[in-house]
């Protein structure tokens, strides 16, 4: 029995060979729009559907997937197969969607040459049929499948019909990690193809850095004629011009208009002259070595899943340039073709990847894996040429993956064999075989920063085989995934992005990943959510690892996405206070400086009271000048030199002014307030009263602070685990030590009160229970009369056996101060090892805004280096709470607790108490969702420590600072 085409190993019959995108003056016709649509649950069942005497029909989008539109439901897995795996076997219960559509031709269209269908797009695998004729089957969801409609196209009622499984045997070489969602996703079109249109045409334009020269030679078939009016070209397919040209690059993406002109058919594309290359061991574009400073983008939107509105994907450009990413590689399948068409004109470097992963396979040693068996060569070859034929045009691809986490075999091998002789001029990658047999670039993903600093100096871990080890040692390397932006995080950027700038060999890496895969979704009230795996009742998922991107899933910028952007500015600016100068340095790999504009401000406690521009002059890339500052103001407190560069005038990308890179640096540290008189407790027999304070006479806890209620201070070890903290390992996870250490529920003993002339002392040990090891914590209460001081001292005892989550306390006020205003960094949240964004100023936020909307909640929020913080109310009245020198502040609705047991952002409820933690420092956050953990400096250790809290009054006539 021969197997259904749905099951067998080709990649489908009946299809075109496969060739470059591009539009022209021929006719087309768009076949998106509203097609009629039938679910069934089973191939079976879709048959005895079809032959029903009269079928019902649904009506369904075009492009889209169904399971987003009430037919049937999503479903997450990372690397487990959501079947049985038995390749290229496919389950019986195989969701089957008919499509039908019934259109007519556009009166105009011709009478002769021929008309194609082209599909841009379906999940996972179909069969089309035209008028009841059936022109061929296909597999590869995220490649372009073309079918000639031969004598069955008519002028009127034509009826297309297009039958989607959602399972076939593609879909073991399609488990890329994200939602499986089936269904016609791109574009139909219908394309006419005059007698002697172009078939197919390979754009060769190459930079020669020495000559400044390009060169230009079309390859197409039939042959015609190429212009470039700009450069006065105008010669044969085939031959090739030399000629004096600016080059294309990621910074500078000079394109030139031409023309493919036929005798039947025109055809418009844009040219970037540019040569890729290994030399020396490094990439070099044009000459230049390239810094990649990327993102790994699948494409994704909360509610059109993989079926992306052209507007979405100029978006995701548009944030790109904007937050000085400069590459992007296309995980894990070729994107929309558009979106190559937005790189190539706003200018971004890109890996395009084949369609093909088959990551499950891991799960059983690799056996079976589709990426070795030659019955699955020619299905892997195809997507291969499949990817490199429709793209190949593009100056922004500069290099050619073969897939993603496939092992290693000996179809991938064919495959890059295959794009080398196709294609000589791109380099090709591939992650999964670390020989880099067949490979030209080194890549590896989530490496540590010790082995990557290994990899910088060529001296890592030899291979088994000595050429091949010499081979690769000779290669440039890249992290084509690394630090993980699951949450709050990814730490450890800055560290990574050193290593990249120091070694020539490490030319920058790819952030897993662009954007959260959340889908909007509503809970029973109607509040809106981002579903993650297991929100729809899969009962194998993977939970929220799919919520590991930079943008949150509506695309709003993450913490992390800002961080990232000052980490890989592309100026550097370190101001020098004591020489009043600031050093510029072009980081660029190709554009001078003269696109920006300089501009410095001197601020006091956060207002400015000086600013002017910088005359910076147009430094080229690798250059460095030192520029002197104006003469610092007067300052009687606090200030900070800011120094920022903005584009100097509109790009196509942003608008003048907006800010590429900035440095700050302390101008003037005010002399600290003398200590003032200190006040004497008065202790009673209900409470004992300080100052502005009252607190419980037995325990010493604090009660009234400025007639607020307050839930007194106490120290604080706990944080709501981050999906970093837990790791993808649970075993290994430091939430899992935490936890089992108990450091979740630590208790505290009151030890002692003590109120003397000056003070009320309670000490107290804090540890968990069954721990051999705790904290002694005493905390000193002073008042001048007017103000709270609060000392805590820290002693350990005994060993402690793993790094602490947060020291610092909680303490709770009354909710309607819900207006903080700081002066710290800002205006976004920050940690010991993601505090580069964040800058020294004073910001003002409500309660609300402070809380990151993680879509799996976890620790967020924290302000860093908070001089002092102001909590009012709405008239004003509240409190301030000021550092010695500083804290790191958090405020919510909600405890931590709450926090850490929700699962979705709804889940959260304010409370009327406001949950403040005041701490000395939390532990950092690393990237171990995947990837190292927080490095040493940023492991937050039990030590001896104090820290020291003031508390005034804020009085509605005392107005805003
Ligand atoms: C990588 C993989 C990505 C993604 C990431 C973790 O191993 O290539 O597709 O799964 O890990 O989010």
């Amino acid at each position: 029995m021969t197997a259904p085409y749905y099951e067998d190993f080709a990649p489908g019959a009946g299809a075109l060979t496969p060739r470059a995108a591009f539009g022209s003056d021929a006719d087309r016709l768009s076949l998106n729009g509203d097609w009629q649509f039938r679910l069934s649950p089973s191939v079976a069942a879709a048959d005895a559907a079809e032959a029903a005497p009269n079928p019902s029909w649904d009506v369904l989008p075009v492009p889209a997937h169904w399971a987003l539109h009430g037919h049937g439901s999503p479903q997450y897995t990372n690397i487990r197969y959501p079947f049985p795996v038995d390749a290229p076997r496919v389950p019986t219960d195989n969701p089957t969607g008919d499509y039908r559509l019934t259109f007519d031709l556009p009166v105009s269209w011709p009478e002769d040459g021929a008309s194609l269908l082209r599909f841009e797009g379906v999940e996972s695998c179909y069969r089309v049929r035209l008028n009841g004729h059936e022109l061929g089957t296909a597999k590869g969801s995220r490649l372009p499948h073309e079918f000639d409609t031969g004598p069955h196209l008519l002028r009127h009622g034509n009826v297309l019909s297009v039958r989607v499984h959602q399972w076939s045997s593609g879909s073991y070489v399609e488990d890329q990690d994200m939602w499986w969602l089936a269904g016609i996703f791109r574009d139909v079109e219908l394309v006419h193809r005059p007698m002697g249109a172009v078939r197919d045409f390979f754009v060769h334009a190459g930079f020669d850095h020495v000559t400044g020269e390009g060169t230009l030679r079309v390859d197409a078939t039939p042959g015609g004629r190429i212009t470039v009016p700009e450069l006065g070209i105008d010669l044969a397919t085939g031959q090739s011009a030399t000629l004096p040209v600016e080059p294309w690059s990621a910074e500078v993406p000079r394109l030139y208009d031409a023309v493919l002109a036929t005798d039947a058919e025109r055809v418009p594309f844009r040219v970037g002259f540019r040569t890729v290359a290994v030399e020396d061991g490094v990439i070099k574009v044009n000459g230049n070595p390239i810094l990649l400073r990327g993102v790994n983008r699948h494409e994704f939107h909360p509610d059109h899943g993989r079926a992306l509105p052209y507007s979405t994907m100029r978006e995701d450009v548009l944030l790109m340039k904007q937050h000085n990413i400069n590459a992007v590689r296309a995980s894990h399948y070729p994107p929309h073709p558009d979106f190559l068409d937005l790189c190539d004109e706003f200018g971004l470097w890109v890996i395009d990847e084949a369609d093909l992963e088959t990551h499950g396979f891991g799960g059983d040693d690799w056996r079976g894996n589709p990426a070795d068996d030659p019955r699955w060569e020619e299905a892997l070859v195809d997507r291969a040429a499949r990817m490199v034929e429709r793209d190949k045009n593009h100056p922004s691809v500069i290099m050619w993956s073969l897939g993603n986490e496939s092992g290693t075999g000996r179809n991938l091998a064919a495959m890059s064999e295959w794009i080398r002789a196709r294609d000589p001029r791109r380099l090709i990658h591939y992650e999964g075989d670390w020989s880099c047999a067949y490979v030209d670039v080194y890549s590896r993903m989530y490496a540590s920063h010790e082995e990557v600093e290994l990899i910088g100096r060529r001296e890592e871990k030899p291979l088994d085989d000595p050429e091949l080890d010499a081979r690769r040692r000779a290669m440039p390397f890249i992290q084509c995934e690394y630090a993980h932006a699951m949450g709050n995080g990814p730490g450890g950027l800055t560290e990574y992005q050193r290593l990249f700038e120091t070694y020539e060999r490490l030319q920058g890496g790819f952030v897993w990943e662009w954007i959260d895969h959340g889908l909007r979704t509503q809970d029973a009230e109607g509040r809106e959510f981002f579903a993650y795996g297991g929100d729809f009742g899969e009962t194998l998922h993977d939970g929220n690892f799919c919520a590991d991107g930079l943008l949150f899933p509506d695309r709003s910028p993450s913490p992390g996405l800002l961080e990232y952007k000052k980490v890989i500015e592309p100026v550097g600016i370190e101001v020098d206070t004591a020489a009043v100068t600031v050093r510029i340095a072009n980081k660029y790999d190709v554009a001078d400086l003269s696109q920006l504009a300089f501009t410095w401000s001197y601020a006091v406690e956060g207002r400015p009271v000086a600013e002017g521009a910088l005359p910076v002059p147009p430094l080229r890339p690798g250059e460095s000048a030192e520029i002197p500052l104006p003469a610092a103001p007067e300052a009687s407190a606090e200030a900070w030199w800011t120094v920022r560069a903005v584009l100097a005038a509109d790009t196509p990308w942003a608008s003048a002014g907006h800010e590429v890179a900035w440095g700050q640096a302390l101008a003037a540290v005010p002399a600290r307030p003398q200590a003032r008189a200190s006040v004497s407790p008065v202790p009673g027999r209900s409470q004992i009263t300080l100052g502005p304070a009252t607190f419980d006479p037995v325990r010493g806890t604090l009660r009234t602070l400025h007639g607020f209620e307050v839930t007194a201070p106490r120290l604080d070890l706990w944080r709501a685990t981050t999906d970093n903290d837990r790791g993808p390992d649970e075993a290994q996870s430091v939430a899992t030590q935490w936890r089992r250490h108990a450091l979740d529920r630590v208790q505290h003993r009151h030890d002692s009160l003590t109120v003397d002339e000056t003070s009320v002392l309670v000490r107290t040990r804090v540890a968990p229970p069954a721990g051999f090891f705790g904290l002694y914590a005493d905390y000193r209460w002073t008042s001048d009369g007017t103000r709270l001081t609060l000392t805590v001292d820290i002693t350990p005892d005994g060993e402690w056996p793993c790094p602490l989550p947060r020291l610092g306390v909680r303490m709770g006020l009354p909710a309607r101060l819900a207006t903080v205003e700081w002066f710290g960094t800002g205006p976004g949240e920050s940690y010991a090892d993601t505090r580069r964004a964040a800058r020294v100023g004073r910001y003002v936020a409500t309660v609300d805004q402070l809380q990151t909307p993680y879509v799996f909640p976890q620790e967020n929020g924290s302000r860093g280096d908070v001089r002092w913080a102001d909590f009012r109310d709405a008239e004003g009245a509240g409190l301030r709470v000021e550092g010695d020198p500083v804290f790191a502040l958090t405020a919510r609705r909600w405890t931590t607790e709450q926090l850490e047991s929700a699962r979705h952002p709804t889940d959260l409820t304010p409370s009327d108490v406001l949950h403040v933690n005041l701490d000395l420092a939390q532990h950092g956050i690393g990237t171990a969702s995947c990837g190292p953990g927080v490095l040493a400096p940023y492991q937050l250790r039990a030590t001896p420590a104090s820290f020291t809290v003031t508390f005034a009054g804020l009085s509605p006539a005392a107005g805003q600072h």
